[in-house]
């Protein structure tokens, strides 16, 4: 069948085998039948962060894994359970209206609940680490369920031991999250003080930073449905502190951003300079408001998509000495 409903960019390869699957029994099922028929199984959640460059010659399962449910409660916090299929931005809205604040700078990020922690999501002064309190993944190998809490994830800067160690290894059926009662606003991001300004908010809440935050990603951010896209297409580079201060020589409007490991620099401002925001080639290109997007107008290919992001690498490589890495999966 093809993928093409199944994956953010809209490219049209096929899987050989697709099954969508409710609960964890049917998951543990659907691996069963795979490797009865010696198949790999490929684990496919919203498809908001994949690249397809190839048919796959597998079993494509679905997490369509439902339910919200509060598991526990305190005066300060409530413990909300999703099931991994859960849209992520159905999630958010859930949270707003039962008032429970934490993600609400999270608005309108696509994908699902149980992709989340894959990459630790984030947005907005947010990442999903920060509302964390554990996950339930099975393995594989072995069939059976595992608990995962925060320490044992390894979050970074869109990064969990899913992506690393653990690649390939377990699939998150559902995700425990930390919510609290009365909010604490994060709301430090210049772009979201200012359309809170616009909106004339004096006292925010939840809906009316939910609202903001879905503002600022409609202006800059491709609509999936509109424009194949998988949000950012590499992460923001981290450089020494030194580099920095040398490149500010030779480029004095170049922003940064102090983290641990010396300035972080938005990618997007590499790729713009490098002459490439807005740039259109056939079906494929780079998106006219946030050159960090790379987009498929409707009939592109993956692979020239891949030869695109090599050929931004490569321009930013030779321009700043800044090697960028993807965020996006190659599948
Ligand atoms: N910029 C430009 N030109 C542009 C757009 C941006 O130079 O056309 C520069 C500006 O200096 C701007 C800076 O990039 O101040 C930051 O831009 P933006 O606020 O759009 O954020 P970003 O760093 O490009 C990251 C995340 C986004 C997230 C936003 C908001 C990554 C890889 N991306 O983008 O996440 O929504 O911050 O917090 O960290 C995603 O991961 O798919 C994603 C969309």
């Amino acid at each position: 069948i093809s993928l093409k409903p199944f994956n953010t960019f809209g490219l049209a390869k096929n899987a050989r085998f697709f099954t969508s699957v409710h609960s964890e029994k049917d998951l543990i099922e659907a691996l069963i039948w795979a490797k009865n028929k010696g198949l790999e199984v490929f684990i496919l959640g919203g498809g908001s962060n994949i690249l397809l460059t190839q048919d796959l010659n597998s079993l494509v399962i679905k997490i369509e894994i439902d339910g919200i449910e509060k598991v526990k409660e305190d005066s300060e916090f409530v413990w909300i359970k999703a099931g991994a299929g859960v849209i992520w931005h159905d999630f958010v809205m859930n949270c707003i209206e039962n008032n429970w604040a934490g993600v609400e700078n999270l608005s309108l990020i696509p994908g699902t609940v149980g992709a989340s922690p894959m990459q630790n999501i984030g947005a907005y002064g947010i990442e999903i680490k920060d509302v964390f309190e554990s996950l339930i993944a099975l393995n594989r190998a072995t069939l059976e369920l595992h608990e995962f809490d925060a320490a044992a994830c390894q979050f970074g800067y869109r990064e969990s031991v899913f992506k690393n160690y653990l690649k390939g290894q377990f699939i998150i059926t559902s995700v425990t999250f930390k919510l609290r009662k009365k909010p604490v606003f994060n709301l430090e991001y210049g772009a979201i003080k200012e359309t809170l300004a616009q909106n004339q908010i004096q006292e925010p809440s939840l809906k009316s930073v939910s609202d903001a935050v879905i503002q600022i990603r409609q202006s800059k951010l491709p609509d999936p449905k509109e424009i194949g896209n998988a949000g950012s297409f590499f992460k923001n580079p981290t450089v020494p502190t030194e580099d920095w201060m040398a490149l500010k020589k030779d480029y004095p409007t170049i922003p940064g951003y102090e983290v641990e490991a010396g300035i972080k620099i938005p990618a997007a401002w590499l790729i713009e300079q490098c002459g490439w925001k807005g740039q259109r080639f056939g079906e494929i290109g780079v998106h006219k408001n946030q050159p960090l997007v790379l987009v498929n107008f409707g009939n592109g290919d993956g692979n020239e998509i891949k030869k695109l992001a090599e050929r931004i690498q490569t321009s930013v490589s030779e321009k700043f000495g800044i090697a960028l890495s993807p965020e996006v999966n190659f599948i």
